[in-house]
């Protein structure tokens, strides 16, 4: 393994654990989905897969009267959830819970509503909307986001760093035609807009960028992963009319 390669995660994380958000997305958005699931039990049993610090876990304490499950596989992320949690006095409602998605452990259909931006991919959506299903209970949703090719013939670095990231990347009408195959009716679906991935995402993630630059100061191999690292947002900033973050909506009609 290269010096870089060692010295890349330490530094993806302490970038990204710092950050309101690890991915894309905003109150709105959650808002406009959560609107999709009309008929939700006034105290859902929600489950937050992939929840990373919590940004939309608050969201959804704060926009229905939940009791949430929040489980993800990194725990130092689910560290700072759980202190959020205390901090805000919801530790009757949200449950931060370390753990594999693709083997979560918890009890099969025992959920009205499966949450899920920016994370199901990491398992494969497929695999993904199978484990859901297995844990929704019937007329249960679930509300996912995931990025989409919206334009074909990307220019190298985009087809580069999704090649990298996200190689099963593939288009809406893909993903609607996985949630059908999946046993699942796709209710909505929509655009992340422009604001859900600065304003609490590559925004900070830039100030961030520069605050660990000054503290890195001529570590040259530090440097160069905080160069590496910064190529997302600049790509997003000059590339985003070929893919986007999409919501999707879909319910199980068992
Ligand atoms: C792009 S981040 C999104 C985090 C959060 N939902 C948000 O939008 O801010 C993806 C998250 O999925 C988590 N993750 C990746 N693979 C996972 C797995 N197999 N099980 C649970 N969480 C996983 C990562 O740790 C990370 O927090």
């Amino acid at each position: 393994m290269s010096e870089l390669t060692l010295r890349f995660w330490p530094i993806f994380f302490e970038l990204y654990e710092s950050l309101p958000r690890q991915g894309p997305g905003n109150r709105a958005s959650a808002a406009r989905a959560l609107a999709f699931c009309g008929d939700l039990p006034l105290v859902a049993a929600v489950l937050d897969l992939g929840c990373g610090v919590g940004a939309q876990t608050f969201h959804l304490a704060d926009l229905t009267s939940a009791s949430i499950v929040a489980l993800d596989s990194h725990a130092p992320s689910i560290e700072r959830l759980r202190a959020t949690v205390s901090e805000r006095g919801l530790t009757e409602r949200i449950q931060p819970v370390v753990g594999d998605m693709a083997e979560p452990g918890l009890p099969p259909a025992s959920f009205d509503l499966i949450w899920s931006e920016g994370a199901l991919y990491n398992i494969g959506i497929e695999k993904a909307l199978h484990v859901c299903h297995g844990l929704l209970r019937a007329g249960g949703y679930l509300a996912f986001t995931d990025a989409v090719w919206r334009r074909d013939n990307p220019p190298p670095a985009v087809k580069a760093s999704f090649e990298s990231d996200y190689p099963a990347m593939g288009w809406v009408p893909d993903v609607l035609a996985a949630i059908e195959r999946s046993g699942f009716s796709p209710i909505g679906h929509f655009t992340l807009p422009e604001e859900a991935w600065w304003d609490d995402f590559y925004t900070p993630m830039e100030i961030r960028i520069e605050a660990l630059r000054g503290k890195y100061g001529d570590d040259e191999e530090a440097l160069a992963v905080l160069n590496q690292l910064a190529q997302e947002p600049e790509m997003h900033r000059r590339y985003s009319d070929y893919y986007a973050y999409e919501f999707f909506v879909a319910r199980l009609m068992k």
